[in-house]
């Protein structure tokens, strides 16, 4: 008997050690999602059902780089605090298992349904590597599955693929969402270098409807993830947006995610603007798409890394992690319509008490604000007349990273030259930056700052910009500075609570 009791202890503690060391290693994200091992990229079949917010994500199970794609699965009732799950979706004899969607079959229109109850349906890439004498390739069809128990288990459907590859080698991450005007199910495909629109009764025969994009928008690299949906801006206007993913060609170099805004009528996109527009203009924002069935709500989630150095940033156990989940809405800058991105609500799930400063001066040592900033927070600075400034993190060894506006440029920037470790990629150590979007002079600004990342939605989120660092100790004091008569109205400072138990 005291054998067992000490062996239950010794089992419970193991446990608890255990649990207490994944998730809290260095530059381990606390308040943003990363999977508990090895490697993560894009994340997949992102859908609402019954109460519940599942996340896939590509995933290799064996080692913390890329390697043969699995789905991963997570699961949440607040985008925040997550569960992770089985593996929902494994490499088969068709190939690996790419980048899709998922979507809730209401009318059971593809017959995958159980005792009156829709399944749920993902739709992705099988990806076949190839060797042949000029490479190696990846041969790309679509393909289903389905799960008749809230997502927990998955049967691949025995006709796969449904949507077979006309011999191009880019053809992939399907997102798929019901159209109801036209009663049917429209595929948003990523083709090379435009976007294909294709049409279905059932899921499980697909019609191509058109092509989008090829003379328009960034065209560094191969277009990729694309999302498209309808919004409703705040004068009631309707308007659709159509996400597009592209590597490399982003506006800090590498991967990024551009959008486009315009009309759909089931068959055609056509777009409403002819410049470029970047949903995240920072480095290491990618892949980012929206959770299907969620009403009017649009809800979007990036892979908060780059694929011109995702493989070889300093982490061992795991490997990168995804943005801050954010809500999308329309703003309108002059006769344009923007979207910008705030962090969801829920994010007040984990919100300790907020401390606030009141009309602060430029070159102003926020410890008076706090003391010495201890793990993730939320930093809220608001403005009536946006002048240059900085918000500099840094650690008594030297480093700091440095977040702000320029009014010379007038262009928000992150500056990590100095933030910590960086040789792993000569790409990694610079300073981003982008041109304000917003005309008039106040400006609201949050920061959400984790391990090892800082998320900057500025202007209410018209510019948005993630950037990952990884500093030798923790960034833990804060100050901002101005060459410029910058006079912030209120600091707030928020701390946010771990996620993970
Ligand atoms: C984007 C991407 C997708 C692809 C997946 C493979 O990051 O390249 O186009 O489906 O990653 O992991």
């Amino acid at each position: 008997m005291k054998k067992l009791c000490l062996s239950i202890a010794l089992i419970v503690l193991t446990t608890f050690v255990f649990a207490q060391r994944e998730y809290h290693e260095q530059y381990r994200p606390q308040v943003h999602f990363s999977p508990p091992a090895h490697w993560m990229n894009d994340p997949n079949g992102m859908v609402y059902y019954n109460g519940v917010y599942h996340l896939f994500y590509q995933h290799y199970p064996n080692a913390a780089v890329w390697g043969p794609m699995h789905w991963g699965h997570a699961t949440s009732t607040d985008m925040i605090h997550w569960s992770n799950k089985l593996i929902a979706l494994y490499p088969d004899s068709l190939g690996d298992i790419f980048s899709g969607s998922a979507v809730v079959d209401e009318l059971n229109t593809s017959g995958f349904g159980k005792n009156g109850k829709p399944p749920l349906v993902a739709i992705f890439t099988n990806a076949k590597r190839v060797d042949a004498k000029e490479g190696t390739y990846y041969d790309q069809n679509q393909s289903l599955a389905y799960s008749n128990d809230g997502g927990k288990t998955w049967e691949k459907y025995e006709h796969n693929p449904v949507l077979k590859n006309p011999n191009i080698k880019d053809f992939r991450d399907p997102k798929v969402s019901w159209y109801a005007a036209g009663n049917k199910w429209v595929m948003t495909l990523a083709v090379k270098d435009h976007i294909e629109f294709y049409s279905s009764p059932n899921l499980k025969d697909w019609t191509k409807e058109s092509e989008f994009g090829q003379d328009l928008g960034a065209h560094g690299g191969v277009w990729e993830c694309p999302d498209l949906f309808q919004m409703t801006a705040d004068d009631g206007k309707k308007i659709w947006v159509l996400i597009v993913n592209i590597n490399p060609g982003g506006p800090q170099g590498g991967s990024a995610t551009q959008y486009f805004t315009g009309n759909f009528d089931g068959k055609t996109f056509t777009p409403n603007y002819t410049d470029t527009r970047w949903l995240d203009a920072g480095s290491d924002e990618y892949a980012g798409v929206t959770w299907g069935n969620t009403g009017p709500r649009r809800i979007f989630l990036g892979w908060m890394s780059n694929w011109a150095y995702a493989t070889s940033v300093p982490t061992q156990a795991w490997r990168s992690a995804m943005t801050i989940p954010r809500d999308l809405k329309f703003v309108k800058e002059g006769s344009a319509y923007y979207v910008a991105s705030e962090p969801v609500k829920e994010l007040s799930t984990i919100k300790g008490l907020p401390k606030t400063l009141d009309l602060v001066k430029g070159n102003t040592d926020l410890s008076k604000l706090i003391k010495r900033t201890d793990g993730q927070y939320e930093l809220n600075i608001s403005t009536k007349k946006l002048r240059s400034f900085a918000i500099t993190l840094s650690s008594d060894n030297g480093e700091k990273l440095e977040v702000g506006f320029d009014l010379s440029e007038n262009a928000w920037y992150i500056d990590r030259t100095k933030a910590g470790e960086s040789g792993f990629s000569k790409d990694f150590a610079k300073r981003i930056s982008i041109p304000r979007i917003a005309q008039n002079s106040a400006s609201d600004i949050t920061l959400i700052i984790d391990a090892a990342s800082i998320e900057l939605f500025a202007d209410k989120g018209l510019t948005t910009m993630t950037s990952i660092f990884f500093p030798q100790k923790p960034l833990d004091q804060i100050s901002i500075s101005s060459n410029d008569e910058f006079v912030a109205d209120k600091i707030t400072y928020t701390p946010l609570k771990s996620i993970w138990p």
